[in-house]
């Protein structure tokens, strides 16, 4: 999903662009419109603040598939980028599913384009193939399994020993689960921008001027950084971990989103983002971050941009899905 979308696509897609009376409580319209609605807000960690704050459900990529598969809700607001909406719109093809900003995409998602990895697997048969739920329906749709962050080592282990494993997209969480299962995986070559950013240089540093701080990464980080964590986790992971670790202070190698939740679970902890290899001192994902509480507001009050699924694509999508909320559920 691209960023650079002309105003006639943008259009197509069903945007209304509308300046905002800067007057409008904009958390009191939220609710009002959720009310009158019935519509529920779904956000995952990597969200601005304020929109965290006005989510009926904050969580992980695991969290917020299994949230969405049980709503009842009219109407799904996904504040998160495109692929989890369209996770939530195969969970619940009745209801309807907006997002603030259509163009909220994913670089991992899009490292994995559906012609090539139709190669690539025709390239691997009789293998199982399991892919991250940070992909496109058209990957899904060629999936046996689809798996998140939390997750990935139980999907994996799901599957006979003798049985060979393609994984997808994620390289790094791949190398990950690998080394954590024994299992001999075969990696589609794919990363996300956000978490292959980490200077190694940098965090070493950092590390010895707060000796006493725990260093904690996501499993999208590539190998040299994760070697130096003394937790790996999914987003829901690292906040659990903060939360319960008797440290006081924490650098986090993921998304800076999650450090809200962070300091606001822990208030009297410490939490240092870890240093990227760029300019800029942010770790934001310039993707999650299209979405603000004004395009809420507007997505909410327009009903649009609708997310759907191409119905070729939709069985085969929905089966692994299905399958992984299975395997998670025992
Ligand atoms: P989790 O929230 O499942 O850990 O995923 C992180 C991520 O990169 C989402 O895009
Ligand atoms: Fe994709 Fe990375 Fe952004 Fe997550 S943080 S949405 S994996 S680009």
């Amino acid at each position: 999903m691209s960023i650079l979308l002309s105003e006639t696509e943008l259009q197509r897609q069903g945007y209304v662009h509308e300046a905002v009376d800067p007057r409008i409580d904009l958390f009191e319209a939220i609710q009002d419109l959720k009310a009158r609605k019935n519509a529920v807000i779904l956000a995952h960690y990597y969200q601005d603040s304020d929109i965290q704050d006005i989510a009926d459900y904050i969580g992980d990529s695991l969290g917020l598939a299994q949230e969405a598969a049980k709503t009842k809700a009219d109407m799904i607001v996904f504040a998160g980028v495109h692929f989890m909406a369209e996770t939530a719109k195969l969970l619940n093809p009745g209801r309807k599913v907006v997002m603030p900003d259509f163009r909220a995409g994913c670089s991992l998602a899009d490292s994995c384009p559906p012609e090539a990895f139709r190669q690539f697997r025709e390239a691997h048969p009789g293998h199982v193939v399991i892919s991250y739920i940070n992909c496109t329906a058209a990957i899904k749709a060629q999936s046996d399994i689809i798996c998140t962050s939390s997750n990935a080592i139980k999907v994996v282990e799901s599957v006979a020993k003798d049985t060979p494993i393609i994984f997808a997209p994620d390289k790094n969480l791949g190398a990950w689960v690998q080394k954590k299962t024994g299992r001999n995986l075969v990696l589609w070559d794919g990363a996300c921008m956000v978490h292959e950013i980490f200077s190694l240089e940098k965090i070493t540093k950092l590390k010895a001027q707060h000796p006493e701080a725990l260093f904690i990464a996501h499993p999208e980080c590539e190998e040299a950084v994760l070697k130096l964590a003394d937790f790996i986790g999914s987003t829901t992971g690292l906040l659990n971990f903060t939360r319960e670790n008797s440290a006081k202070s924490f650098i986090v190698a993921t998304e800076s989103g999650i450090l809200h939740q962070m300091a606001k679970a822990s208030p009297d902890k410490t939490f240092i983002p870890a240093p990227p290899n760029n300019n800029c001192a942010c770790n934001d994902c310039p993707h999650m971050k299209l979405n603000t509480l004004e395009k809420v507001y507007l997505c909410m009050k327009h009903e649009q941009p609708e997310v759907n699924i191409d119905p070729a694509l939709f069985d085969a999508a929905l089966r692994p899905l299905q399958r992984m909320l299975e395997i998670s559920a025992k």
